[in-house]
C-alpha cells in the first residue's frame, strides 16, 4: 500500500512518510555541527539521561533549520509535503502540525478568527484551552449545555435541537464549537448539527482531539471533515500513535475559515523551535495507520474492544457506557456497583497493576488502544471479576472529578479574567464570581471559568485549593 485509495472504503490512504524519510537520511549522514541542540546529537549531555533515552534518539532531536528537514512556518520541504498528505488522507483542504498539542490549536482557532465580541456558541464541555483562546481573543461567549449522564458523572452528547434553539434565538451568532467525542466516548451528531450550522450561516469548529482514529476504520464515527466542518482538531498523540503533544489542525473541504489568518495565528503562538521528533512522528503515525499493519492494529484495538464489552456482561456488579448513547466503542467506560470511580480506579492500580485512562466520580475510563492486547484484555476482565467478588467498604469520596451542576455565568470570559480580583477561601467564595478558569486535567474541562457564580455545589470539586480568585466587589 503505497500512494492509493483504500478500496473499502474510498479514502486516500498512502503508507509513505517524507518527513521520516527525511530524518533517517539526516542521521544517516551526520554534518559536523555548529548550531542548536547543544547537546550535539546526544555528546553533551548527561550520559544517565542518553543511557535512559537512548543516543538514537537524541540523534534525531532536531528543529526545523535545516534545508533537507524543511520549515513549519511558513511550512516548506520534506515538512509540508507530509501535512499535504495528511490533509488528502483526512478529506481537509489544508492540515498544520502542531507540536505543542491540541492546546495550542484551540488558541490559534480562537485567537486567529474571533474578534472582540464576536458571538460564538461553546459547549460547556469544552477543554479549557478553548476558554483560554476566547479569553484572548474577547469574543462574546454563549453557551450551550451537553445533555448530562448523571448516574456516570459524566456529560453526554449535545442535542442537534438545543443548537439549533440557540442559533435561531441569537443570530448574531457565527461559530458553533464543539467537542466530539466527548473524552469518555460519546458520539453527537455532527451530521445534523453542520446542516443546521449551514442553515444560520453559522461556522463549525470539532474539537475531535478524541476521534483521532476515525478516519482509519468505517467500525467507528465518522469525522466531522466528511460532515462539512470548517475546522477539526486532532490530538494525534492521544490516540493514534504520535508522540506526546503532537497533533494536527485541519480546515475542512470547503472551509470559511482564512488559512493564513490560521497560519498565522499558528506562527504567533506556536514555539519557534518546533520539534522534529514530535512532527515526524506525525507524519508516521499517519502513515503507519494508512498502512496495511497499521489497519491490521486498529482492526485488533476494536475487536479487543468488542470482546471486553461482550464479557463484561457475565462480570457481577459491572455496567458498561453503551445504552443510550452513541459510543465510539473503543473508549470504555465502566462502573462498578458497590464502588465509586476513583476508588476503583485506585484498587486497579494498587492490587492489579492496571492504569487507566481515568476516573471519574462514578466509573472510570478504559482505552482499547493500537498497542493492548487480547491476552492484556483477559487480565482486566479476570481482575474486574476479581473486584467484583470482593467485599470494600465504600470510602468517603475525597476526589471528586466533574461537577453538573448548571452554571450560571454572568460576565465574558475576557473581562471577567481581566477584572480587578482577589483570593477569598473557598467557602466564602460561594456566591461570588470567578475570575480564573479551574480544571481537573484530565478532562481538562472547567468545574468553574471567569464569569461563572461559585455555588456551593462547586465546593467538593475544589478540594486541592485553600482560595479562590473571584471577582473584587
Ligand atoms: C477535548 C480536548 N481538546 C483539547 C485538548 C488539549 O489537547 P493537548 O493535550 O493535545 O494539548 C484536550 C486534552 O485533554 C481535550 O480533551
Amino acid at each position: 500500500m503505497a500512494d492509493n485509495f483504500n478500496k473499502t472504503n474510498k479514502k486516500f490512504f498512502s503508507s509513505r512518510a517524507p518527513l521520516v524519510e527525511a530524518m533517517e537520511n539526516y542521521k544517516k549522514s551526520p554534518m559536523i555541527g555548529f548550531h542548536i541542540p547543544g547537546h550535539t546529537r546526544g555528546l553533551g549531555i548527561n550520559p544517565r539521561f542518553v543511557n535512559l533515552v537512548g543516543q538514537d534518539v537524541l540523534k534525531i532531536d532536531t528543529t526545523d533549520e535545516f534545508d533537507n528537514l524543511g520549515t513549519l512556518h511558513p511550512s516548506s520541504g520534506a515538512i509540508k509535503e507530509a501535512q499535504e498528505i495528511a490533509a488528502k488522507t483526512y478529506n481537509a483542504k489544508k492540515t498544520f502540525f502542531v507540536t505543542s498539542g491540541s492546546t495550542i490549536a484551540n488558541l490559534a482557532l480562537a485567537f486567529g478568527l474571533t474578534n472582540p465580541n464576536d458571538e460564538v456558541l461553546i459547549a460547556r464541555n469544552c477543554h479549557r484551552s478553548v476558554l483560554t483562546g476566547l479569553i484572548i481573543s474577547g469574543a462574546k461567549v454563549n453557551w450551550v449545555i451537553p445533555k448530562k449522564l448523571n448516574n456516570w458523572s459524566i456529560f453526554g452528547n449535545i442535542e442537534v435541537e438545543d443548537i439549533e434553539e440557540k442559533l435561531r434565538y441569537n443570530r448574531n451568532i457565527k461559530l458553533l464549537w464543539l467537542t466530539n467525542p466527548t473524552y469518555e466516548g460519546v458520539v453527537s451528531d455532527i451530521e445534523k448539527i453542520s446542516e443546521v450550522c449551514k442553515k444560520y450561516k453559522v461556522n463549525l469548529i470539532v474539537d475531535e482531539a478524541h476521534g483521532s482514529l476515525w478516519n482509519y476504520n468505517d467500525n467507528l464515527p465518522k469525522s466531522a471533515l466528511f460532515y462539512g466542518a470548517d475546522a477539526v482538531i486532532h490530538s494525534i498523540h492521544k490516540t493514534a500513535g504520535a508522540m506526546t503533544q503532537a497533533s494536527m489542525l485541519h480546515l475542512g473541504k470547503n472551509s470559511n475559515f482564512d488559512e493564513i489568518k490560521v497560519a498565522h495565528a499558528l506562527k504567533l503562538l506556536h514555539t519557534t523551535s518546533p520539534s522534529l521528533l514530535l512532527l515526524a512522528s506525525l507524519d508516521a503515525a499517519r502513515a503507519n495507520l494508512s498502512s496495511e499493519s497499521g489497519q491490521k492494529m486498529l482492526q485488533n484495538a476494536i475487536d479487543n474492544a468488542l470482546y471486553f464489552r461482550k464479557e463484561a456482561k457475565n462480570i457481577e456488579n459491572l455496567s458498561v457506557l453503551e445504552k443510550g448513547v452513541n459510543i465510539d466503542i473503543t473508549k470504555i467506560f465502566i462502573k462498578m456497583k458497590h464502588l465509586g470511580g476513583v476508588q476503583l480506579e485506585y484498587i486497579l492500580e494498587h492490587e492489579f497493576n492496571i492504569e487507566v485512562e481515568s476516573a471519574s466520580d462514578e466509573g472510570v475510563l478504559i482505552l482499547s488502544n493500537l498497542g493492548n492486547t487480547k491476552d492484556e484484555f483477559d487480565y482486566l476482565i479476570n481482575s474486574l471479576k476479581k473486584i467484583s467478588d470482593m467485599k470494600f467498604d465504600k470510602i468517603e469520596k475525597k476526589v471528586k472529578i466533574m461537577p453538573l451542576v448548571d452554571p450560571e455565568i454572568v460576565m465574558n470570559l475576557r473581562e471577567a479574567y481581566f477584572a480587578p480580583k482577589e483570593s477569598v477561601n473557598k467557602v466564602d467564595a460561594i456566591g461570588r464570581i470567578s475570575s480564573e478558569v479551574i480544571a481537573l486535567c484530565p478532562p481538562g474541562i472547567s468545574i468553574l471559568l471567569p464569569g461563572e457564580i461559585i455555588k456551593k455545589e462547586h465546593i467538593p470539586y475544589l478540594f486541592n485549593y485553600e482560595k479562590i480568585e473571584v471577582i473584587k466587589e
